[in-house]
């Protein structure tokens, strides 16, 4: 969906930071996005437009999923919901436990915020594992909502991590993948 001249204009903008943040992985800093307005708004046009009237609300997950999600929804004018890691939001929460390599880690929403029945747009800056996702996917069907679209900046490739979205039968979009 994305021109060949956004994704071109992102490749060349996102810093692929080696051995970051241990040996062997490479680290894709999004941060420049942030110092160029204009192409923040056409990454904010691209990714609203694949959602565009096909969700009633967005869940965008803490924190780098905050820095593009809270803009698609204002976009589209609907809600957006903050799904965060464990211990930040007062009660009442609902929350979703998920394994991590090493241990394990918890998000959770605010109760009532989704609503039953609402087609729901899940939103982070990166699929890698889709651990992360999975879980706030969970923890959207908890709520007797729909999970309808994911929606990433980058995907990476060989981690399986659409594999692991297949489950909720929602359409998935990324606009680079590496
Ligand atoms: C990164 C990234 C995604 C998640 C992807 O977040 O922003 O949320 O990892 O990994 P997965 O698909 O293997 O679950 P991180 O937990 O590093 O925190 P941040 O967004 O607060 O920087
Ligand atoms: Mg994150």
């Amino acid at each position: 969906m994305a021109s060949a001249e956004l994704i071109k204009k992102l490749e060349e903008t996102i810093e692929n930071i080696p051995d970051f943040p241990i040996p062997g992985i490479q680290f894709k800093d999004i941060s420049p996005i942030f110092l160029d307005p204009k192409l923040y708004e056409d990454v904010i046009a691209d990714l609203a437009a694949f959602s565009k009237g096909k969700v009633d609300a967005v869940c965008g997950i803490e924190s780098r999923g905050y820095l593009f999600g809270i803009a698609i929804a204002v976009a589209l004018e609907v809600p957006f919901i903050l799904i965060r890691k464990a211990g930040k939001l007062p009660p009442p929460i609902i929350s979703e436990k998920y394994d991590l390599e090493y241990g394990s880690a918890e998000i959770e929403t605010r109760e009532g915020q989704i609503k039953k029945g609402q087609r729901i747009l899940i939103h982070d800056d990166l699929l890698a594992t889709g651990g992360t996702t999975e879980a706030a996917a969970k923890l959207v069907e908890k709520q007797g909502a729909i999970v309808s679209q994911f929606s990433f900046l980058i995907g990476l490739k060989g981690l399986n991590g659409d594999e692991r979205l297949k489950k909720f039968g929602a359409d998935v979009y990324h606009i680079l993948e590496y």
